[in-house]
């Protein structure tokens, strides 16, 4: 089994991220969420802990690695990089290679030979605006799997392509990518 890490943003489909956590871990797989502080306004780290059984990282002033760097230490041991959902400033942010919490330091320590998945949730203008398009093409060229977005009603009372795949699409793209 894997050593998962799971990258989660603050989009309204962060309830579908604690599904995908969940049965990762009843698949054996060792599970640690990594929550932005948008992400905590709408989810919470105890939450992910509960379905995991491991610690959510949710800042880097408290780390769990003894030398104190989580964002390197977790990105060595994984074996996968997940970010869902990943909202439009998340992508914005990983493709401009910026770090300014410990998602970001993670998505840049993490070896860019190993899968790194990424999971798009938003508004439909938001997915078609021209500087998302921008960054989703960076990030694909970057190496990174992109797993939806799908065309639906979002949580915003909209319609169109920016709805995050459902968590058992999630899980298939995972199992291919290990
Ligand atoms: C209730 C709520 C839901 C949101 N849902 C989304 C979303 O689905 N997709 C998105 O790109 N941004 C969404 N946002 C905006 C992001 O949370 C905001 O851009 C934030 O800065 C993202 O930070 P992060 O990428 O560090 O998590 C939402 C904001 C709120 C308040």
């Amino acid at each position: 089994m894997s050593k998962i890490l799971v990258g989660v943003s603050g989009s309204a489909a962060c309830f579908k991220a604690v599904a995908v956590c969940s049965t990762l871990a009843q698949e054996g797989h060792e599970v640690t969420a990594v929550l932005t502080e948008a992400a905590t306004g709408l989810v919470t780290p105890l939450q992910f802990a509960c379905v995991t059984g491991n610690p959510a990282l949710d800042h880097e002033w408290e780390p769990l690695d003894p030398a104190g760097m989580d964002h390197i230490a977790f990105a060595r041991s994984a074996d996968l990089f997940l970010v869902v959902p990943a909202t439009a400033d998340r992508m914005g942010l990983i493709a401009q290679g910026l770090a300014p919490d410990l998602l970001g330091s993670l998505a840049l320590a993490f070896e860019v030979t190993k899968p790194r998945l990424i999971v798009p949730a938003m508004n439909p203008e938001m997915w078609a605006n021209p500087a998302v398009q921008r960054n989703a093409q960076t990030l694909k060229q970057d190496g990174w799997i992109f797993v939806g977005p799908v065309s639906g009603p979002t949580a915003c009372g909209e319609e169109g392509f920016g709805r995050m795949v459902e968590s058992a699409d999630v899980l298939i793209a995972v199992q291919r990518a290990l």
